[in-house]
């Protein structure tokens, strides 16, 4: 029987490295798995894991791939010596954190076309081969931060609300074409990406006034405990890829964690927005609840967006 050959973009650390060695070491062996990496000096992790994990030779593969970079992207695509994608999962992305006004504009860029024109890159360098085989499936790294908005996380829920429109519009399409896509919601993970934070964590934050940097440092206490509390191993995100790769009929969305559904319901329970934003502002400043233009009564109520355990720390960043 053929294998399935998997495509991963951003293998060089955390969920993309952990996913190739889950498909390369799988006791079916039947995975070809071809991990990419921005820079392949970076790759020496991802073969020192591989030889821990005892993935079969042949199993996995890498190749040079800037999401960035078109003609690396077309690049890697024609290294693929069986000439097929089964599986492509796009998951290469950058965090980038602060106050709207102290982010350069070479960061934002930087960011936007990682994680937005990166993705659409990708897809279109390996989508129309799938679409004419009409086979294939579309794994895609997705974030809580693309399903609400989170304070000093602005553009980075941009970006991946903009990951939610295009998979959500492309899914609808690729029916007829037997082509799935799948969004992989993740919560925090316990990977390098706080460390590679575009520009840092912060940016100039001296560009801030006073009352916004005061926010900042609690909104940066309260992720520290988020972190503590919630974050999940990639190991076990990597296992939700799995599930989203073997199902027959692939679900549009899959959660790494339910603890975050309630505020993202309450984004849809409530349209208008008003108790998604308050909900949101007590839980990361809980000690400087949010003003509510409509007074009191639409406060909503912690147990209605997920009872006091989710009202603690209910929301980090990415
Ligand atoms: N960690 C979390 O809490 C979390 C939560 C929700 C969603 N996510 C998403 O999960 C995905 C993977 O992140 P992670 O947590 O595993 O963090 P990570 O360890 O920092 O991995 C990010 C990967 O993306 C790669 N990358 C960055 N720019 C690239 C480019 N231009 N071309 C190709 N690859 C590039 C990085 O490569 P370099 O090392 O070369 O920069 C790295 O391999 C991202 O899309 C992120 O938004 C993460």
């Amino acid at each position: 029987m053929d294998c399935t050959v998997v495509l991963i973009t951003g293998c060089s650390s955390g969920i993309g490295l952990h996913l190739a060695l889950r498909l390369a070491s799988d006791p079916s062996r039947s995975f070809k798995v071809y991990a990419t990496l921005r820079d392949l000096r970076a790759q020496g992790p991802l073969w020192e894991a591989a030889r821990a994990r005892g993935c079969p030779p042949g199993s996995l593969e890498t190749l040079q791939m800037d999401v960035r970079d078109a003609d690396s992207v077309a690049a890697a695509r024609t290294r693929v010596t069986e000439g097929r994608v089964d599986v492509l999962v796009c998951n290469a992305g950058r965090g980038l954190l602060g106050p709207l006004e102290v982010l350069t504009a070479g960061a934002v860029a930087s960011v936007l076309d990682v994680n937005v024109a990166g993705t659409v890159r990708t897809l279109q360098a390996f989508l129309p081969d799938m679409k004419r085989r009409r086979s294939g499936r579309i794994l895609v790294t997705g974030s809580m931060g693309g399903l609400m908005g989170l304070p000093f996380n602005t553009v980075y829920c941009a970006s991946k609300f903009a990951i939610e429109g295009l998979c959500e519009s492309l899914a609808v399409l690729l029916q007829p074409f037997g082509v799935h896509v799948s969004l992989i919601e993740c919560g925090p993970v316990h990977t390098a990406f706080q460390e590679k934070l575009e520009g840092g964590p912060g940016g100039q934050l001296d560009g801030a006034d006073a009352e916004t940097r005061e926010l900042f440092s609690r909104y940066l206490r309260h992720c520290e405990q988020v972190y503590c509390e919630a974050a999940q191993d990639p190991e076990e995100v990597a296992e939700v890829f799995l599930t989203a790769l073997r199902a027959p009929r692939p679900a549009l969305r899959y959660f790494s964690t339910e603890r975050f559904l309630p505020l993202a319901q309450l984004r849809l329970s409530d349209p208008s927005g008003c108790s998604y934003v308050a909900a949101m502002h007590s839980a990361v400043f809980a000690d400087e609840p949010a003003e509510d233009p409509d007074g009191p009564g639409r406060r909503p109520e912690p147990e209605k967006w997920g009872g006091p355990e989710l009202g603690a720390p209910p929301a980090a960043p990415q």
